[in-house]
């Protein structure tokens, strides 16, 4: 069970942050709207908020999962791999500093974001992409290993996080984008492939007894409540249009 989570408001100057998808400038108030939302969420989820001030210096910022990575027994700041939100994870320290007795730091010359860090139980899956290097995955991996997890790591070819594809459920099911679906790593799960157009919907989130799932995305909406899970949905556009989805915007434990 999750019991808290930390969040990030929307800076400003949120459209002028990292996007290589061509959906538009997002429009400021409703991508506050959508943050609202989106902490309510958390909340019904039964987790305590903490919401950080939003801040102009890092357009990309709301997106706090990237920041590090948390488990419930301890923390890891990340580096994040993009030069443009590398020193975001600083205040990101000073609030977990708080939390963790426990709090390990990915080193120069490892990147690493947390978005490309999924657990399922007790296996981690780091993916190796533009923004996670091969230093970053070493530096995690021996941090994970003291804890007895197993760790593996998959190389991200076709898009900008390994989350943006790949998602763990609970229960042994995993949402899986096409091009990961072939892999033999996710072969032991209950693979629920995301249909062509719903790619987006890849990145829906267990928190508790819910998923959230970005609204507009039915096919894959109907996999998830078919096995079972409550759903909620929630307006996401303005985060899509700068390539966010659902679990960046918070970190969980
Ligand atoms: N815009 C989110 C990111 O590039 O990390």
């Amino acid at each position: 069970m999750f019991t808290k989570a930390i969040v990030r408001k929307p800076a400003e100057t949120f459209a002028n942050g990292i996007s290589t998808v061509n959906l538009g400038k997002p429009d400021y108030n409703l991508t506050l709207k959508q943050h609202d939302a989106y902490c309510e969420a958390l909340i019904k989820c039964g987790l305590e908020l903490t919401i950080l001030d939003a801040n102009p210096d890092f357009p990309d910022s709301c997106f706090v999962e990237d920041t590090a990575v948390v488990t419930k027994y301890f923390g890891i700041i990340a580096r994040p791999g993009d030069p443009r939100r590398l020193g975001e994870e600083k205040e990101i320290k000073k609030i977990l500093e708080k939390e963790f007795d426990h709090l390990y730091h990915i080193e120069e010359p490892g990147k690493l974001d947390g978005g490309d860090i999924m657990q399922a139980d007790n296996k981690f899956y780091i993916g190796l992409s533009a923004r996670t290097n091969l230093a970053g995955s070493k530096q995690l991996s021996e941090i994970l290993k003291q804890y007895h997890y197993d760790v593996y790591s998959i190389p991200v070819c076709t898009m900008l996080h390994f989350k943006t594809g790949v998602n763990y459920l609970g229960d042994n099911n995993l949402l899986v984008h096409r091009d990961f679906c072939s892999k033999d790593d996710f072969k032991s799960y209950n693979r629920i492939i995301i249909e062509s157009g719903e790619e987006y919907a890849a990145n829906s989130l267990r928190i508790n007894n819910y998923v959230l799932t970005p609204k507009g995305f039915p096919k894959t909406k109907a996999k998830i409540e078919k096995l079972g899970y409550k759903i909620i949905e929630l307006e996401m556009s303005e985060f899509q249009k700068m390539d966010g989805g659902l679990s960046c915007l918070s970190l969980r434990f």
